[in-house]
């Protein structure tokens, strides 16, 4: 919770009985050496005393938007620009529905529209009331108008104070004070960008048959999903997989090795980290037949001239003025992978290579399981057995200390 020292913090607190838990969160939140200014509506008032928040912010709260004393100090609008998130707690349905109109018919609600600082809204209140669609179609307002400048922290599920039981309980103090900390976290790959290859590559034969092999995209997913929570920008050229399309993250779909060759050189530029997780295939036919081929009467046999497809890892690793300052392989081996492993990291001029023994069926390629070794050309890490979101992490966390 460090990160919340030294943070400014607007709790606006609306009408509702959990305002009393939001005393509690104002308690902590000054202990943690945040600075907190308080804002009640007229209804929180009804819950908690002003003067209650006064003695645990330290800071006279205020209530009015036409207060000409209050203004005379901090005004409205300086108020809104001091303010580094808004967190209202408990938000009540009354104030989501004027905050989904735009009005500005009190404080709060003009601080809301006034301040460029993310909101974040921990709504509470019976719970027909929040299931009602007149709620929930402000709620979709809010979201759909106000986009990343807004943090829903959802209410949960379980005993009302009227009785009731059902969602619409405000998230517990320990809640808010996590989700207020996590608006502060710097990320490890925040700024950084990282380009990841998944998936197999298919090299057409004819029109309806193609050389494949039995990667399953997960391991490449799920990095590519474990870089995106470090923060990075992430550049996922992604073969032909059956996985959903990872939200947050930029997909770039391609077909053959020669497609992902281009796609991954059209977005290296300016790229922190490189990581092939694709099972490229190293070679194709020479040429793809306009028309179905045919078997011919009499031949038991055929011949497929292949060629080599580029190295796309090596390509990237070997570039001479925008090398990514970090590059990651991976070696699928079926006998002796340490060996072949620490050949490739040399060969390919790699800064990690991650071993996996595909001779297992329990690991490696379709399943949701890994064990891997992370080879340096300084150690050499064995991660696993566990799950590929897991290990994913783990190779993300590993990189990132490389960095540092
Ligand atoms: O040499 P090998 O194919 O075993 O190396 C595997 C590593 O190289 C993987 O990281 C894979 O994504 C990458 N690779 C590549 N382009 C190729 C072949 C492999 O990027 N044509």
């Amino acid at each position: 919770m460090h990160q919340l020292r030294n943070k400014r913090i607007l709790v606006g607190i609306t009408g509702g009985i959990a305002a009393y838990k939001t005393a509690e969160l104002v308690r902590e939140l000054s202990k943690l050496g945040t600075e907190v200014q308080v804002v009640l509506t007229e209804g929180a008032k009804a819950f908690v005393t002003p003067m209650t928040l006064q003695a645990l912010s330290g800071r006279t709260v205020r209530d009015s938007l036409l207060d000409p004393s209050a203004e005379a100090g901090m005004g409205h609008i300086e108020l809104a620009r001091w303010a580094d998130r808004v967190l209202i707690a408990p938000a009540s349905a009354d104030s989501m529905a004027r905050m989904a109109a735009g009005m500005a018919n009190d404080l709060l609600t003009t601080l809301c529209l006034a301040t460029e600082s993310k909101v974040l809204l921990a709504p509470a209140m019976n719970q027909a009331m929040w299931a009602d669609p007149a709620t929930q179609r402000n709620l979709d307002e809010l979201q759909k108008v106000k986009g990343d400048k807004l943090k829903v922290l959802m209410p949960a599920s379980g005993e009302q104070a009227c009785g009731d039981v059902g969602a619409g309980r405000m998230q517990e103090v320990s809640d808010l004070l996590k989700a207020l900390a996590d608006e502060f976290e710097t990320k490890a790959l925040t700024g950084k960008k990282v380009v990841i290859t998944a998936g197999p590559t298919r090299e057409p034969i004819d029109p309806v048959r193609y050389i494949s092999n039995h990667s399953s995209g997960k391991m490449g997913y799920a990095l590519a999903q474990a870089a995106m929570e470090a923060g990075a920008q992430v550049e996922l050229v992604s073969g032909p997989v059956n996985l959903p399309k990872p939200d947050r993250i930029n997909n770039h779909s391609v077909v053959s090795a020669q497609d992902m060759y281009d796609k991954v050189h059209e977005l290296i530029d300016g790229a922190d980290i490189f990581i092939a997780t694709a099972a490229v295939a190293d070679f194709r036919p020479e040429t793809e037949a306009s028309n179905k081929l045919k078997k011919v009467p009499g031949q038991d046999t055929m011949t497929l001239t292949m060629v080599k497809n580029p190295d796309i890892l090596a390509s990237v690793s070997n570039l001479e003025n925008n090398r990514p300052n970090t590059v990651v392989g991976f070696a699928a081996e079926t006998d002796q992978p340490l060996v072949y492993g620490r050949s490739k990291l040399e060969k390919k001029n790699l800064d990690f290579v991650v071993v996996n023994d595909v001779s297992r069926t329990d690991i490696g390629f379709n399943a949701d399981h890994n064990e891997v070794t992370l080879l340096s050309s300084v150690d050499e890490k064995p991660i696993g057995p566990m799950s590929k979101t897991k290990l994913a992490e783990e190779l993300i966390s590993e990189i990132v200390k490389s960095i540092k």
